[in-house]
């Protein structure tokens, strides 16, 4: 996902014994454009993977007639976990708390970056579901909501079907932060509601633009127990990727439904 810098790991100690908390960073200044370049500006064999977990499993486990309230929480400047719900919702809340990331969207919607049309074509070549959507980004704009809010004022049952990308365990050092995110996000959803989320692998934090962000280090276990009380139906798969930052080991996907 990030900016590489050798001096991650080294902070890693640091951070252990001075947590740095989601409320401690302005999220105001997330440098959307550097972030949008160094890891959406091209399709990666990392996220072409993602894209085969979510979108074979959203097309599983929904009628095709489907129709609901989306959400995807933390959406940055990613849009195609909101492209892989498209078929499915009548709405998309893309809810973030950075302003600059919303003002991000509210630009990209009308007017999405070429790269975009690669992930698309990665989602729906094979996929009837989604190939029968001939504009997609007209009916994202039309569909997308862009939304100021915070992951820890998610309310409970609300959506239909959901999406978290690279959010929980990487706004925060904080272990009891990764944990409640990742419950409110999954409560958030109406009880036997699908959902996708992606992680990275034992984090020790990243760059964008030369500022420096938290990240909690968590591995397949820790992921398993947070998802644990409030879903069922986990899978975690794993996916490979090695260059985006250091001090991480791939990326984690887990998928299943609201109990
Ligand atoms: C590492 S980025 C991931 C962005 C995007 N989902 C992706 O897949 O690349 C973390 C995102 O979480 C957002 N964020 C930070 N704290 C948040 C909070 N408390 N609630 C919701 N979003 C938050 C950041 O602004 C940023 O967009």
């Amino acid at each position: 996902m990030l900016d590489e810098d050798p001096r991650a790991a080294a902070l890693a100690d640091h951070l252990v014994a001075d947590p740095i908390g989601n409320e401690d960073v302005d999220w105001d200044d997330f440098d959307s454009r550097a972030y949008f370049e160094h890891n959406y500006g091209a399709l990666r064999w990392d996220d072409t993977a993602i894209i085969k977990i979510i979108a074979d499993f959203f097309k599983a486990s929904l009628p095709e007639k489907f129709i609901g309230h989306a959400i995807d929480v933390g959406a940055g400047t990613n849009l195609y976990p909101a492209l892989t719900m498209l078929p499915y919702a009548s709405r998309v809340t893309l809810y973030e708390r950075a302003y600059s990331n919303r003002v991000w969207l509210e630009r990209t919607l009308p007017k999405p970056q070429e790269s975009w049309g690669r992930f698309w074509k990665e989602i729906s070549t094979t996929r009837e579901t989604y190939d029968r959507i001939s504009s997609p980004f007209d009916v994202l704009a039309d569909r997308a909501e862009v939304v100021k809010g915070n992951v820890f004022d998610l309310k409970p049952n609300q959506y239909h079907l959901g999406t978290m990308f690279f959010v929980a365990e990487s706004i925060t050092t904080r272990d009891d932060e990764f944990r409640r995110a990742t419950r409110l996000f999954v409560e958030s959803l109406v009880p036997g509601a699908p959902f996708a989320a992606a992680f990275m692998r034992n984090s020790s934090g990243y760059f964008v633009a030369g500022t420096r962000f938290p990240a909690c280090s968590v591995s397949e276990e820790d992921l398993r127990e947070a998802l644990a009380p409030v879903a069922r139906r986990v899978e975690i798969e794993t996916v490979e990727s090695d260059d985006l930052r250091d001090g991480y080991c791939g990326m984690m996907v887990a998928t299943g439904r609201k109990r």
